[in-house]
């Protein structure tokens, strides 16, 4: 196979040789590049774009058994990063994460999981059968947000859970926090198990020495990355990369393939490869400009009365060992607003949309696409939100939110997927074992997961949660006024 550099985007040329050759469509999609698209939709894409939205030429090669311009793509993608192998994925970091679970765990088996798991996690359990095991991370009650998973409770929970058979830890957070993943990645190695990494939010730690250590370069074995969330791939598109001294090679390719369309969108694919190519010629200097951008923004938003955006000062805990200082998170407790209502003003007066809120806080993404103009805008738009609409004096002490502990288990999340179910008054739900998730979302963290008991203290949780106006997602009644739990008639 030709050998291609990191300028190179094997894929995109490929995709533009098909359609430069000519060739008749008799083939899907239905569309047949273009024709047959509907003007509403044709506006959207340009005409280029939809003629390479082609699918399973033989040129274009397969994904799921990649031997040309796609192997060649991901060769550069695990060549830039660092893996032994690299996968482009089409159904998310969902989906990478899914096939890293079920390549590394059979049904029966533990696996060691931070309580402030993305819900993609709880899904690859389910598909797999294994049996988690929750390590809680750190609190911090300040801003009322789960820190990173420490070492300190790995090393407690691998040593109560020696049969586990592999570990999985977010790194980063969302908010941007990381623990140190070297450490981790030798305490799980030494109990010979092995360290997957949910790597959502770091596809452009490798880019600039500031960021958190990536964690492949940390000792992870799989590692699953929003390329479309922080580069600059569509959205839907990941990498997941590996390291074959510790996983079968074979049985994750087989499982991705199972988690995959057989029909990968080629658009979703070559924007891997283009985004790819842009962060190894550019990244560099891209992702410097990104943080000295945050790292203004961070220093003028700690200007505004009222406001706080955490940085350096907080990396004393294990559970914040370094940060990604590109996640700019403003807490405006001290306005007496919640974060839900500053993001919907910041939205709705300001024409200032983030990333996220939860009680305390709003989320900010600084990414290499940022400018200073923009920056700038943001950082007016507090100011105002501070002066026009916070109450100094406010109603700060309502809003304490302690996360509750984590339920006991009674069945594992694929039982209680499977097992028969009733739909019950939520507040009545106290001792029954739940068959959804209730998650808050964003950020993502599940109160409670399916097989585990509902316990007072998370009912009180959840209905305080919905007080400050966040959302839940998970429950079929996403107003939690009912609740599935597993139909136990002995009970
Ligand atoms: C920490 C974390 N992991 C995994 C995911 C899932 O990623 P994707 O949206 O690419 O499927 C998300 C999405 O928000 C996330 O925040």
């Amino acid at each position: 196979m030709v050998k291609y550099k990191q300028n190179e985007t094997p894929l995109l040329e490929a995709m533009h040789k098909y359609v430069a050759d000519g060739a008749l469509p008799f083939h899907t999609p239905g569309h047949k590049q273009g024709k047959g698209m509907h003007p509403a939709f044709k506006e959207l894409v340009t005409e280029v774009g939809l003629a390479m939205e082609v699918s399973l030429m033989e040129e274009l090669d397969d994904l799921h058994e990649p031997q040309t311009c796609l192997k060649a793509a991901q060769d550069l993608a695990a060549e830039l990063y660092g893996a032994d192998e690299s996968y482009f994925v089409v159904n998310g970091t969902t989906g990478a994460i899914q096939a890293m679970i079920l390549a590394v765990v059979n049904p029966g088996d533990k696996i060691l999981v931070p309580r402030n798991a993305h819900r993609s996690v709880i899904s690859g359990i389910m598909l797999s059968g294994a049996i988690p095991v929750f390590m809680q991370p750190e609190i911090d009650e300040q801003l009322g947000i789960a820190m990173a998973i420490t070492p300190e409770i790995v090393v407690q929970t691998v040593a109560d859970h020696l049969d586990a058979k592999a570990v999985l830890v977010v790194h980063p957070t969302y908010y941007g926090v990381a623990a140190d993943l070297k450490k981790i990645a030798t305490i799980v190695h030494d109990h010979n198990m092995l360290l997957i990494v949910d790597e959502a939010h770091g596809p452009h730690l490798k880019f600039h020495d500031a960021l958190p250590m990536q964690a492949l370069d940390a000792g992870a074995d799989l590692v699953a990355q929003s390329t479309h969330k922080i580069l600059g791939s569509m959205t839907q598109s990941s990498l997941l990369h590996a390291k074959k001294a510790r996983v079968d090679i074979e049985r994750l390719r087989a499982m991705l393939s199972l988690v995959q369309s057989t029909s990968p969108n080629y658009l979703l694919m070559v924007s891997l490869d283009v985004a790819r190519m842009q962060m190894a010629t550019e990244g560099k200097a891209l992702l410097a400009r990104a943080v000295e951008l945050a790292n203004w923004a961070r220093v003028e938003i700690n200007k505004i009365a009222g406001l706080y955006c955490f940085g350096a000062e907080k990396m004393a805990a294990s559970g914040a060992y370094t940060l990604d200082v590109t996640k700019l998170t403003v807490t405006v407790k001290a306005l007496g607003l919640s974060g839900a209502e500053a993001e919907y003003i910041l939205r709705h007066k300001y024409g200032i949309q983030s990333e996220l809120s939860d009680v305390y806080n709003v989320l900010f993404i600084i990414s290499y696409a940022d400018r200073k103009s923009e920056v700038e805008k943001l950082v007016n738009a507090l100011k105002m939100l501070a002066e026009s609409h916070g109450n100094l004096a406010g109603k700060i002490e309502k809003q304490v939110v302690v996360y509750p502990v984590i339920p006991v288990a009674k069945l594992s999340p694929r039982q209680a997927l499977f097992a028969s179910k009733k739909t019950i008054a939520f507040e009545e739900a106290k001792d029954k074992i739940c068959a959804e998730v209730i998650t808050f979302y964003p950020p993502g963290i599940p109160i409670i997961c399916p097989g585990e008991v509902i316990s007072q203290e998370v009912i009180d949780y959840c209905l305080k949660m919905q007080e400050v106006g966040l959302k839940v997602i998970g429950p079929t009644d996403v107003t939690l006024k009912m609740i599935k739990v597993v139909n136990i008639l002995e009970e």
